[in-house]
């Protein structure tokens, strides 16, 4: 298992749970935490399969407070732009991430915290979470996405008022918004994100890759996500894993999926 400074990692039955931990800054992003984030997404972790990920916090206060403030403070353009990139360019390894990532947000969920939890592939809330991008409080915007994926999620007039007011809004709230699956007592809030990455684990890992990589195409400009669609379609009917499972229907048995 590898180690890292602001990340706890536990594995257990294909699920990695990944805990942001600088609970004295209430899990806040760090340059470290970026660093750490990368390296778990883009090298340690890069080809795991048949499993899932599942990114939370540690304490019981935050998920994570934003970006940290203290090293945002006396920044300027050139600065404000690489960091700006660098975050977006993370949090897009964990969008396109071969495998499932499921935030489960126990807490604050705030400016960077917020986006991370979006760039998710989807979000279980326990009924403490709060939600929102309240940078505009700093006089700036959000830089990791966030602009962008409030909207792809809770649609522009919602995204444009929270993004504006820089407002919170509660688990029940954002449920209703379809910014999180599901609200939970906080002790449950691991054991939900669990059985559903348990379920998915059991599905065929390519089909889970098929799926991430046809609903991201629908986001990106230029990309003919029903021409996607077409072309994955067609390579899954190529691997064994479609006839496992096309077999292992007509057989009345539960599929044993490889992964190839
Ligand atoms: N960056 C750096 N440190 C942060 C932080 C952030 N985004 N959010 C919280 N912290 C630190 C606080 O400075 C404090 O540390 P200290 O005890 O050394 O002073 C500690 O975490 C606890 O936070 P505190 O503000 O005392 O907790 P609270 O319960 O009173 O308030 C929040 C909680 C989340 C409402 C408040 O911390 C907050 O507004 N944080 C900033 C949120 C934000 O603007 N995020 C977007 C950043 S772009």
């Amino acid at each position: 298992m590898n180690t890292y400074t602001t990340l706890l990692v536990e594995e257990a039955d294909h699920v990695l749970v990944v805990k942001l931990n600088r609970p004295d800054a209430l899990n806040a992003l760090n340059s470290q935490m970026f660093d750490d984030l990368k390296a778990f997404f883009s090298k340690d972790y890069k080809d795991y399969t048949f499993g899932s990920v599942i990114v939370t916090g540690t304490g019981e206060k935050a998920f994570a407070a934003g970006a940290d403030i203290k090293e945002l403070h006396g920044m300027k353009a050139a600065d404000a732009e690489r960091l700006s990139s660098k975050g977006q360019s993370i949090y897009k390894l964990i969008e396109e991430f071969h495998a499932p990532v499921i935030a489960a947000v126990n807490g604050f969920s705030l400016g960077g915290g917020c986006e991370l939890a979006m760039a998710c592939h989807f979000r279980v809330a326990s009924t403490k979470a709060k939600f929102g991008q309240p940078e505009v409080n700093l006089g700036i915007i959000p830089g990791y996405g966030g602009t962008q994926r409030l909207v792809q999620l809770i649609g522009k007039g919602k995204a444009m008022e929270l993004l504006m007011t820089g407002d919170m809004v509660g688990a029940e709230e954002a449920l209703r918004l379809g910014l999180v699956n599901y609200v939970v007592e906080p002790e449950q809030l691991l054991d939900k994100a669990k059985e559903l990455a348990l379920k998915i684990n059991a599905k065929g890992p390519l089909a889970i890759k098929g799926v991430i990589r046809c609903v991201n195409g629908y986001f990106v400009p230029g990309v003919d996500g029903f021409a996607l669609e077409v072309r994955s379609f067609g390579e899954l009917a190529d691997s064994a894993d479609f006839t496992e499972g096309t077999s292992a229907f007509i057989e009345k048995r539960k599929p044993v999926f490889k992964g190839n």
